[in-house]
């Protein structure tokens, strides 16, 4: 592996694929950077800034500290203080969360809230039973599970957030932004090199830089041979409007997060309520181009992104709508009334991993190509610091507590597998085509 140890490796030009978490955050990392002062920072996005369909993009984003593993509990304390103080702290809401689940999944619960005691907090109630839960997230019914709320945690506008980061970076007048699709990375296959990327501009042009930075989220897959690595889970999301007093009477209880069957509210705002669900997620098997083959005939199959921008009239699989449906009847009857519809929704692509651990690593055969991507639906707290870290493992100096988790994985596994991080709830094994066939079948 091709992993420079000293500053003699910084590059004199980057390149980043992407402007979600992973690739805006490492531009400003760049920017801030002395060791950088010198390198020529380019980044490059198919849609223009906010990207309506990217993973980095929505009203809300949850904010915790609380992981079942211990490094990610460290960094996201870094973020969170971040989020506190001087980071986008207009768009940072501490209103708690609460972590609830039943059987299997208070497992999960119960190694976060070890990590949490640890780190001497005293902000955190564990919630014995449903009554409990109820209190304390004032909902009208939570029976007979388990969990804790972290009145330390919150929740951020993950748009807000995004754009006030984005006009941090314009700030320092050193990226140059363009608005233009990859469709391929520039390998020398005789001597294993990236030098860019291709535009799917007609004709088509290209971006060279000495170092590549793919952070292209759920897409990387459509430009790198991921296959065992990194797969696009798609994952719903349902918008109820409400009014001004439902949403005063709401907004300052913690978001709830049902682990058994991954349901999700985050505190409602902008007169928008959202429900969504942290799952093992749609699978959308594409065939497509093998990126690295030269031979132009050949493909493989890879579970990619489809979204709104693909199909304007995209909406979340009827199984999800009931499943969003069922969650809120159960916590709100008075607002899941019949005349209530959720009157937007939407499918947001997680880049899942097998273990949920980013991946943050060159790539092992080609020079000139950093990966940082992997979000596995939890990327989102680290806004404010995953660039620095980002730029470290770049620098050869990937973080203790990270070495072995962000690196390049030795082997493929297969995605059936995949253990996952544990968190995930709901329906296992669906694919997004037969879902959305169920919908156009119960339209006829
Ligand atoms: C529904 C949902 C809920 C979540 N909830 C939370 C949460 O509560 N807390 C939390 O911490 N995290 C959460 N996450 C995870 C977090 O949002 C992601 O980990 C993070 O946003 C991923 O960022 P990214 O930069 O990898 O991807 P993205 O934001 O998707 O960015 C990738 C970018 O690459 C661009 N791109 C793709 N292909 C190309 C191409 N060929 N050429 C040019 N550009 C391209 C895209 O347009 C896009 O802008 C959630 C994610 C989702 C989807
Ligand atoms: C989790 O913790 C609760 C409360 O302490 C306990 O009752 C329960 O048995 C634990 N469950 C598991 C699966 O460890
Ligand atoms: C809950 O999470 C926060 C996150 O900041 C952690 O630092 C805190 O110690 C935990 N408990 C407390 C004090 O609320
Ligand atoms: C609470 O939930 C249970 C289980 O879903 C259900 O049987 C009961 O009717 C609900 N109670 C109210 C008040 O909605
Ligand atoms: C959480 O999910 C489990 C399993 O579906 C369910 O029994 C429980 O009632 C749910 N709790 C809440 C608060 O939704
Ligand atoms: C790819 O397929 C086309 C059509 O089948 C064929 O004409 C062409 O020779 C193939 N190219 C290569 C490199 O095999």
């Amino acid at each position: 592996m091709d992993s420079p140890s000293s500053s003699s490796s910084v590059p004199s030009s980057v390149l980043i694929v992407g402007s979600g978490v992973f690739g805006l955050s490492t531009a400003w990392a760049l920017c801030k950077n002395p060791l950088f002062k010198d390198t020529t920072i380019t980044l490059v996005d198919r849609q223009t800034f906010p990207t309506p369909d990217g993973a980095s993009i929505d009203t809300s984003r949850i904010i915790r500290p609380d992981y079942a593993s211990p490094p990610y509990t460290r960094l996201a304390s870094r973020a969170q203080n971040l989020w506190r103080t001087t980071f986008a702290p207009e768009h940072y809401h501490e209103t708690g969360l609460c972590l609830v689940g039943a059987g299997k999944q208070l497992n999960y619960v119960n190694a976060s809230l070890a990590n949490v005691q640890a780190l001497a907090t005293d902000n955190v109630e564990v919630c014995k039973d449903g009554e409990d839960i109820k209190r304390v997230t004032g909902t009208s019914n939570a029976s007979g599970e388990a969990g804790y709320v972290n009145w330390s945690s919150g929740w951020a506008d993950a748009e807000g957030a995004m754009i006030w980061l984005r006009k941090e970076v314009e700030a320092y007048s050193r990226v140059k932004f363009v608005t233009s699709t990859v469709s391929k990375l520039l390998i020398d296959h005789a001597t294993s090199v990236v030098s860019g990327v291709t535009l799917s501009t007609n004709p088509p042009t290209t971006l060279t830089a000495s170092l590549t930075i793919l952070a292209a989220g759920a897409w990387s897959a459509s430009l790198l041979d991921l296959r065992g690595i990194c797969k696009a889970t798609g994952q719903a999301i349902a918008y109820m409007p409400i009014s001004p007093a439902e949403e005063a009477s709401l907004r300052n209880r913690p978001t709830l997060l049902n682990l058994s069957n991954g349901l999700f509210m985050i505190p409602p705002s902008r007169g928008l309520l959202k429900i969504a669900r942290h799952g093992h997620g749609y699978a959308n098997p594409t065939t497509i181009r093998h990126p690295e083959s030269e031979d132009p005939n050949e493909t493989i199959t890879v579970s990619l992104p489809y979204t709104a921008i693909d199909d304007p009239s995209q909406q979340i699989a009827p199984e999800a709508w009931a499943d969003c449906r069922q969650f809120l009847t159960h916590i709100h009857p008075s607002l899941s009334t019949p005349t209530r519809p959720f009157t937007k929704s939407k499918i947001c692509w997680y880049t899942d991993t097998r273990d949920g651990d980013f991946l943050i690593s060159y790539h092992p055969k080609y020079k000139g190509l950093f990966v940082a991507t992997g979000g596995s639906g939890h990327g989102f707290k680290f806004l404010p610091v995953i660039g620095d870290s980002i730029l470290e493992c770049v620098l050869g100096e990937t973080p203790d507590d990270f070495k072995g988790k962000w690196d390049w994985p030795m082997t493929r596994v297969p995605e059936d597998e995949w253990e996952g991080d544990g968190s995930r709830g709901g329906p296992m094994g669906l694919i997004l085509s037969e879902e959305m066939s169920k919908a156009r079948a119960s339209k006829l």
